[in-house]
């Protein structure tokens, strides 16, 4: 695989840093999650959402005093890493800004700013239909600490600890709460509930990311399938006593949830908002709904 390094391809081998780097020593940097999907033809990949991934990044990185590329270049450079790399198949990329500067002590400066994109192949992210979650003991990084809405690389420590507490207790995945005790975030994904057929999510000022796929599926629920939403905060019992509950991001897509700290959601089945907005996603990702064509970005021809 190539990998783009400040206006470079390289080989991944060849893509590597410094152990001195402050964005190994300090996790200085923040990073998007982009998908693309291969289409129906079997030859075209869709990049979903690229400008509003590129966007983001760009302001996580303002927010960091780290530097992205320009907007078109990094737009461009994402584009290049698939077809430099002949991608006709489910791919993920990763492009990050980093601070590589080889210096001591946690320094933020925009001109020690490194630009990377690299990409895999990835059909899913977490493979089952349907998850069994808890509520963790760990609570989200206040967005005043290590800001949430800026995808930073060193606030992953937080979903790390616990996704690896899920693990061992014997679940899929974790939902943070904030230091409030008001539902944040997943580890990598956004928490929508559905009570009495309403969508519920809570906003990024809870302390989560500024997702994609949450605004996406807002969207599609209101504008398309005539789903009432609303954005508010969210109380922990109210997971338990939810109809229907599940995750969302670029990642994790739409992933049912059909247990909370061992409470089934509803009667443990996939409902049937969950089950309309994950089959409309998957329509509208891989580009079978014309008047969401807009929101994806062709790799070849
Ligand atoms: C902490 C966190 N929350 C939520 C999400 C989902 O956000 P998005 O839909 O923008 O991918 C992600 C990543 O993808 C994430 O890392």
């Amino acid at each position: 695989m190539l990998t783009y390094v400040d206006g470079r391809f390289v080989p991944d081998g060849e893509a590597t840093i410094s152990v001195r780097s402050r964005g190994l020593n300090y996790g200085l940097g923040c990073f998007a999650g982009v998908r693309g999907y291969l289409a129906d033809d079997g030859q075209q990949v869709f990049v979903f959402r690229l400008d509003d991934h590129v966007r983001r990044l760009e302001l996580s990185a303002k927010m960091l005093f780290l530097r992205s590329e320009p907007f078109a270049q990094a737009r461009q450079a994402v584009l290049e890493v698939l077809r430099k790399n002949e991608v006709h198949y489910d791919v993920y990329l990763r492009p990050m800004v980093i601070s590589n500067s080889t210096e001591l002590s946690p320094v933020l400066r925009e001109q020690d700013s490194s630009f990377i994109v690299y990409c895999l192949p990835l059909k899913r992210y977490i493979d089952k239909e349907s998850i069994d979650v808890c509520v963790s003991s760990w609570r989200r990084t206040s967005d005043n600490a290590i800001p949430s809405r800026a995808k930073p690389t060193g606030g992953y420590l937080n979903s790390a600890l616990a996704r690896r507490e899920a693990f061992d207790n014997g679940f899929d995945e974790a939902i943070l709460l904030t230091e409030a005790g008001l539902v944040s975030e997943g580890s990598a994904e956004h928490v929508f509930i559905v009570r009495d057929g309403q969508l519920i999510s809570p906003p990024s000022t809870e302390h989560n990311l500024d997702g994609i796929t949450r605004r996406t599926l807002l969207a599609l629920a209101r504008e398309d399938l005539g789903i009432p939403v609303l954005e508010r905060p969210i109380g922990r019992t109210e997971l338990y006593t939810s109809d229907e509950l599940f995750l969302c991001g670029t990642g994790a897509e739409v992933t049912p949830v059909r247990s909370v700290d061992r409470r089934k959601v509803g009667d443990g089945g996939v409902g049937p908002v969950t089950t309309r907005l994950k089959s409309h996603y998957q329509d509208v990702v891989h580009g079978r709904v014309p008047e969401r064509l807009r929101w994806l970005t062709p790799v070849w021809g």
